[in-house]
């Protein structure tokens, strides 16, 4: 079998450096906000797995049914020979990938070295003479990817692009944009504008799974740095900003309460119906994510769409 090289590029205490600085910054601004990497500790990352499967959240399996159907074409397209997928997680929909690529080396990069290694172990059991060189890295920071055959096709999917903020967007393309040689490519997965209702339910559904994944950034922030937030000290509220065309979670306050955060001797108060920003999912058109890889120059080169038209795979091959 071929070995699962694992390399870790995120120092062990980097994380919880970089959750105190968000912490601080964020409960200390106005409006108060939290960046959405922090969802997904343990709990958050099984919440988000159950998130997926709700018959509101369509994202998942619109994006699945391009890849089960474009893969071919996508394979045809780049010809990579290295995969590389960032924030690939339990690497589930990336399977029609591997198996359509005449791939040599896939490379996953995630911060969760446990979902890394699960997915890693699996692979190299199944696919002998693919090399699988995991890493354990912050997708936003600066990579440095091993040396595998090219061309390479860079994945990034789910749509987690949208959870970044405009000029993080930028500069995060950027950085892929210089990973790239001519012949290599980047797949992105965006999710689309539509119906202001079935966004909004995809965010808030019936039966509050992403009320719970929401309102875990809370425990993660109690158990992390000894915080003493009341998760039920809060609403969940999901709103869709027509301006910016992004969905927005919010955890609103009930009451007015003074939050204790130990780690950073820090008191944080709330009024009543004060609202704590904890995620951006921006949805996209055509236009938008070919302007927006074109500022970083990347041309989209092709572009597939589930059949009703709600999420969207584009792919950037380097000229
Ligand atoms: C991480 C981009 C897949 O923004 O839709 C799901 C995370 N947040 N429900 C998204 C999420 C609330 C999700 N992605």
């Amino acid at each position: 079998m071929s070995p699962l090289h694992v390399t870790r590029t995120l120092a062990e205490d980097a994380t919880d450096a970089a959750l105190r600085a968000d912490v601080l910054h964020g409960l200390t601004a106005t409006p108060k906000w939290l960046p959405p990497k922090w969802f997904y500790d343990a709990r958050g990352s099984e919440l988000f797995e159950r998130i997926t499967e709700l018959p509101e959240y369509y994202p998942t399996r619109a994006e699945r049914e391009i890849l089960a159907t474009r893969s071919g074409e996508i394979a045809a397209a780049s010809g990579a020979r290295t995969l590389v997928e960032l924030g690939s997680g339990s690497s589930e929909k990336t399977r029609y990938l591997i198996d359509a690529l005449p791939l040599a080396a896939y490379v996953p990069v995630d911060v969760s070295e446990s979902a890394l290694t699960q997915a890693g172990e699996a692979l190299t059991a199944e696919r002998p003479e693919l090399e699988v060189h995991a890493l354990i890295a912050d997708f936003t920071a600066p990579l440095t990817l091993p040396a595998t055959p090219g061309p390479r096709l860079v994945a990034f999917l789910g749509g987690t692009i949208g959870n970044l903020l405009p000029a993080e967007r930028a500069e995060f393309l950027a950085s892929v944009r210089a990973l790239l040689a001519p012949g290599d490519g980047l797949l992105l997965g965006t999710d689309l504008v539509k119906d202001e209702r079935v966004l909004v339910r995809a965010y808030d559904d019936a039966a509050g799974v992403t009320a719970a994944f929401n309102k875990n950034v809370l425990a993660v922030v109690d158990r992390e740095l000894g915080a003493d937030f009341d998760p039920d000290a809060f609403d969940h509220v999901a709103l869709w900003d027509a301006e910016r065309e992004w969905i927005e979670m919010r955890l609103r306050s009930r009451t007015a309460q003074t939050v204790k955060v130990p780690a950073l001797d820090l008191a944080v108060d709330f009024a009543a119906g004060e609202e704590l920003r904890t995620e951006v999912s921006a949805k996209f058109r055509k236009e938008g994510v070919s302007g927006e890889l074109a500022a970083a120059g990347l041309e989209l080169t092709h572009w597939w769409t589930d059949a009703e038209g709600r999420f969207a795979l584009s792919l950037s091959v380097v000229r």
